[in-house]
Formats: C-alpha cells, sequence, structure tokens
C-alpha cells in the first residue's frame, strides 16, 4: 500500500471552487485569477462568487451585502460568554468557542437546504467580524462596539476595534487581504472542515473545526509568527545573523515555504505591493521602516532556503501588513479566519452535495495478541 505522510500529493476529493499550480504560481476562485479579483473585486463579493459559482448581478450582490449587514450583531449571550473567557488565552480559541455556540442558537441540521447554505453563510461571514472585535476589546476590560451598518464589511471591522472610521486606504488594504486569503484549495484547515462536514455535521460546527486547525504555527499561525520574527531581529544588521542562527538550531522560518508552490506565493506578490502602497501612504503620516526590514528578511531568506525552493508564503506579508496597520500580532490568525471562512463554506457546500464521510486507512505498526498481564504482575 503507497503511503503519503500527510497526504502530500493524495487527491482527497474532486472540486471546482479553486485551483493552484504550485509550479507556475497561479491561484484562481471559480475560474478567475485572483490578481483579477485583487485589483477589481471586494471580500463580500469574492465570497459570494466562491460560495456561489458566479458573480453577483448587481441586485444579487446589494442583497447579499444587506443580509450581511443585518446579521452583524451577536447576542447578549455570545457577548457575555466571550466576556467570560480568560483575557490572556489566545484569540483563536476565543473565536472558535464563540462560533461553536453560535450553532446553538442558529440550528442548521438539514445542511443541503439551499436556504439554511445561504443563511448560515450568511450568519457566518457576517458575524465573524464581530466576534473578533467583541474579544479584542473585552479582553482589553473596553467596552464592545456595535456594527455601524452604514460602513462596508471591513470598515466596519476596523470601526467595531477602535471606535473610529478607518482611513480609507487601509480599509481598502486589508479587503484585499481578506479577498486573498478567502480560498485556498484543500489546504490544512479546509480538509478539516470537509472531514467534519462530510459526517454532516452543522455549519457552525464545520467552521469552529476549521478554526481550531488554522490556529496552528505551520498553518495560519505563521502571521503572528512573521510579527514575532520582525520585532525579535529588530534592525537590518541583524536580519543575516537572525536567520542564520534559527536555520543552523534546524527552526523555521515563519512565513516562509508551502506545500505547494514552489515558487513565490502568488498572493504574496500582491500583498507585498499593497505593503509598499500602505507603507508609503503611513510613511506621509510618520510611519515605520517595517517594511524595509521585512524585505530584507525575504531576500536573506531566499539566499539561505534557495535550495531548498522555499520562498515567502502569504503569511509573511499579511503579517507584515496587520504590522503595519497597528494590529494586536495575536489577532492576526482571526483575521485569517474572518476571510477564509467563505472558502470553508463553500467547500462544505459541495461537500455535502455529494457527500461520502472521509474515512481514510491506516498502516497499521503496533504489535498482535499482547497479553493482558493483571496490574500486580507489571513491571
Ligand atoms: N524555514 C526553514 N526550513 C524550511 C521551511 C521554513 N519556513 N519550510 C520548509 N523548510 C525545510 C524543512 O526543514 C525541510 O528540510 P529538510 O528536507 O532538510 O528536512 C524541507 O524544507 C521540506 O519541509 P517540509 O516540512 O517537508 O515541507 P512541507 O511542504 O510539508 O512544509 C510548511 C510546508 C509546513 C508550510 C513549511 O514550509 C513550514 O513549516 N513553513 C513555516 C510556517 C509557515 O509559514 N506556514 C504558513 C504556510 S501558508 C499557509 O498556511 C496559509
Amino acid at each position: 500500500m503507497d503511503y503519503s505522510p500527510g497526504l502530500a500529493g493524495v487527491p482527497a476529493t474532486k472540486s471546482k471552487i479553486s485551483f493552484v499550480d504550485g509550479q507556475k504560481g497561479v491561484l484562481e476562485y471559480r475560474g478567475i485569477p485572483i490578481e483579477e479579483l485583487a485589483a477589481k473585486s471586494t471580500f463580500l463579493e469574492t465570497a459570494y462568487l466562491l460560495l456561489f459559482d458566479r458573480l453577483p448581478s448587481q441586485s444579487e450582490l446589494d442583497r447579499f451585502v444587506r443580509d450581511t449587514i443585518r446579521h452583524r450583531r451577536i447576542k447578549y449571550r455570545i457577548t457575555d460568554l466571550i466576556k467570560c473567557l480568560p483575557e490572556h488565552g489566545h484569540p483563536m480559541d476565543a473565536v472558535q468557542a464563540a462560533v461553536a455556540a453560535l450553532g446553538m442558537f442558529y440550528p442548521a441540521d438539514d445542511v443541503t437546504n439551499p436556504d439554511v447554505q445561504y443563511w448560515s453563510s450568511v450568519r457566518l461571514i457576517a458575524k465573524l467580524p464581530t466576534i473578533v472585535s467583541a474579544f479584542y476589546r473585552l479582553r482589553r476590560g473596553d467596552e464592545q462596539i456595535q456594527p455601524r451598518d452604514d460602513l462596508d464589511h471591513t470598515s466596519n471591522f476596523l470601526y467595531m476595534l477602535t471606535g473610529d472610521v478607518p482611513d480609507p486606504k487601509i480599509a481598502k488594504a486589508l479587503d484585499v487581504c481578506l479577498i486573498l486569503h478567502a480560498e485556498h484549495t484543500i489546504n490544512a484547515s479546509t480538509f478539516s472542515a470537509m472531514v467534519t462536514a462530510s459526517t454532516l455535521s452543522d455549519p457552525y460546527t464545520v467552521v469552529s473545526s476549521a478554526i481550531g486547525t488554522l490556529k496552528g504555527p505551520l498553518h495560519g499561525g505563521a502571521t503572528q509568527g512573521v510579527a514575532k520574527m520582525l520585532d525579535e531581529i529588530g534592525s537590518l544588521d541583524q536580519v543575516r545573523p537572525y536567520l542564520e542562527k534559527k536555520l543552523a538550531a534546524k527552526q523555521r522560518i515563519m512565513g516562509f515555504g508551502h506545500r505547494v508552490y514552489k515558487v513565490k506565493d502568488p498572493r504574496a506578490k500582491i500583498l507585498q505591493t499593497i505593503a509598499r502602497e500602505l507603507a508609503d501612504h503611513l510613511q506621509q503620516q510618520g510611519g515605520s521602516a517595517l517594511l524595509e526590514l521585512a524585505q530584507e528578511v525575504e531576500r536573506v531568506g531566499e539566499e539561505l532556503l534557495q535550495a531548498k525552493g522555499i520562498h515567502a508564503n502569504v503569511d509573511f506579508y499579511s503579517g507584515v501588513l496587520y504590522k503595519e496597520m497597528g494590529l494586536d500580532p495575536d489577532f492576526f490568525t482571526t483575521i485569517f479566519a474572518m476571510s477564509r471562512v467563505a472558502g470553508w463554506l463553500a467547500h462544505w457546500i459541495e461537500q455535502v452535495q455529494d457527500n461520502h464521510l472521509f474515512r481514510p486507512t491506516q498502516i497499521y505498526e503496533g504489535e498482535h495478541n499482547r497479553p493482558y498481564v493483571p496490574i500486580a504482575e507489571r513491571g
């Protein structure tokens, strides 16, 4: 029996949602290159595309946007639940707990019903930013800020974090980040979502499973690791010694490497441009030299890792961007979840349409027929 550790290269499904060519650095959502979507779409329009396999008409988009605005608020008991969580706990755990609890308020067991699929998707996409911002503020002892219906999805999220209507350039940059993180074939968290979906569990449970998987440092958690690394490096002259020391100690450089891409991640390329534009914009307002430091880390990192064909991935420049925006690093991965929820839900819908319970096999390497030794006789 062939064995592929980590199921690398093993097709686990047939899908029409996204396409990756790791050799050429291509990523398409429903056949549309992400470069096009990053330049022309919005996160909500892209989410619609992923969920329903077509770009919406103006009236369909208006309705979807209106429906998400109407479902941004969370029940006070979800806020109370978030208040009970330890302020030093990881935000991804808070978001996972709140999403699991949401499902208790909105039963959605009829998973193949298109209405259930539509409204669960609307609720999860709409409420995740409210949950994230609630924990962001409540853990500091600040009051939760209610959503503002006149603000778009991303501006409203930034508003709920700070109470200020955000700089439109920052909101636009974040919206592009959400587009670029929304979907990426059968990555670890999406596979986790699909396994849960294949048991016909409800979409809130599907998404909370995926959030738990996204949290890990080898997946979405790397974004937070990038911020930590940039802080530890501190200055341009420390880049090379820092990276060389890490590699000599056989440690991984966060934000580098990818299971599929053997060239630079196309999302990292777009995010690098946006990080440059944002740095120029913020520089006018007294911004920092963070991007110069990040680009030096990328340059030296690629030089040191080129023999293994390892390049910067999406988490590298999103980590840089969120740091530029002044967000708390341990929240970076929750922003990833706010975006990837669209992809998880698209895969949930696709999975239940032609469901087969995921139940792989294993190669057993243990013993057989061991005697049961009474406890008094065990050594
Ligand atoms: N830093 C240093 N070495 C690395 C890195 C890295 N970031 N990534 C891979 N390598 C090395 C490994 O040590 C290994 O070397 P070896 O063959 O000498 O033992 C070789 O490259 C292959 O590594 P694998 O782990 O087998 O490759 P895989 O495809 O499974 O790894 C992964 C992909 C997990 C993303 C890896 O590159 C990594 O750990 N990166 C750092 C964490 C990160 O940035 N994760 C975000 C990924 S993007 C996303 O999830 C949205």
